[in-house]
């Protein structure tokens, strides 16, 4: 059972290989013990300038952990899930097994094709019935998420502009952006130029401005349609961080199987003025942990090439 166990845990750690993280830094090591898998954060991998805290990259932590927690319900496992709020930062031990339901085998699927997408979206509203799947999947999987009022996203976009113009004027942060993001990316972490626009779409709520151009096609018209939603917690502290990964992976998920695409902006979280402004606007129900955007997919279109991962051996440690 050990040996199965081992094997189940190696292939839902190489499954998290898949998660999404702030530029891509995939900020994750894990290490498989017998029936034991632990996550381990990889400060080298974080943003210094950008997420001082490590916010961004216990959320990033999360994503992954959900991944991989999705990966072994595919296989049949059930897992037990310990986060000692500290490091390791998680324990997954996977406890028993069955045949595999094939509904835990679409989610994995659904998190195969999942991905960032920078274009313009559709003239179509994101269904009501969808943006409350969301809010419930946040909820179940331990965060919250608001769907933002049309006069809190102008608000929003305000709050983008400001944190996106500090970034712009802070030498630091921008050479920070500027070793991950840009160009063919062939040591398998950070932002391709193939999945960022040739040219800034028109929007409400600026894209990030990363400093260089892409080469994405990101298409024409203006991200009317566009939802807007804060995932946020009950407090700013790295245990609930993690837990808003945990919370992102499942929201993109839920999203990726309704057509719904999602693009995480983390600017206005990145500077504490810009993170008060978005709590204030929460009415100081919670902390938000980040801002995603929500768009209609393009049924017609493919979308955005695959970002790059690193080698399973740098992240991944079987000891024996
Ligand atoms: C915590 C977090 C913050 C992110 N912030 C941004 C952002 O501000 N702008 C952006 O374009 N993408 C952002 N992303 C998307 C990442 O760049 C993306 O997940 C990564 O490049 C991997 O690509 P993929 O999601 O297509 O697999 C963020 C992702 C995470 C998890």
């Amino acid at each position: 059972m050990t040996e199965q166990a081992t094997q189940a845990l190696v292939g839902a750690a190489q499954t998290a290989r898949l998660a999404p993280s702030v530029h891509n830094t995939q900020p994750w090591r894990w290490v498989v013990r017998g029936d034991r898998l632990e996550l381990h954060a990889v400060p080298a991998r974080q943003l210094q300038e950008q997420d001082p805290s490590g916010r961004l990259m216990l959320v990033s932590c999360g994503a992954a952990l959900h991944h991989a927690l999705v990966g072994l319900a595919a296989e049949g496992w059930t897992a037990e899930v310990e986060r000692p709020a500290g490091e390791p930062l998680a324990v997954v031990r996977a406890v028993a097994h069955e045949p595999a339901d094939p509904h835990a085998m679409q989610r994995l699927q659904l998190l195969q094709v999942r991905h960032t997408d920078r274009r313009v979206v559709s003239p179509e509203p994101v269904p009501p019935g969808v943006r409350q799947a969301l809010v419930d999947a946040a909820r179940q999987a331990g965060a919250r998420l608001h769907v933002l009022r049309r006069d809190e996203v102008l608000q929003l976009a305000v709050m983008v502009e400001h944190a996106d113009e500090a970034h712009r004027r802070d030498e630091r942060m921008r050479a920070e952006t500027a070793s991950w993001v840009g160009g063919d990316r062939p040591e398998g972490s950070g932002v391709p130029a193939a999945v960022l626009p040739a040219e800034l779409p028109l929007t409400t709520v600026a894209e990030r401005d990363f400093g260089v151009t892409g080469t994405l096609a990101a298409g024409e018209g203006h991200d009317t349609a566009a939802s807007y939603a804060v995932l946020y917690g009950d407090a700013d502290e790295p245990d609930h961080w993690l837990r808003a990964g945990e919370a992102l992976g499942e929201v993109w998920l839920c999203a990726t199987g309704h057509g719904t695409t999602v693009l995480p902006l983390s600017s206005p979280v990145e500077l504490d003025f810009t993170r008060q402004a978005l709590r204030r606007m929460l009415s100081d129900t919670g902390y938000p942990y980040l801002v995603l955007r929500l768009g209609v997919a393009d049924p017609d279109h493919a979308g955005p090439p695959h970002t790059p991962r690193l080698p399973a051996e740098q992240i991944i440690e079987v000891v024996e």
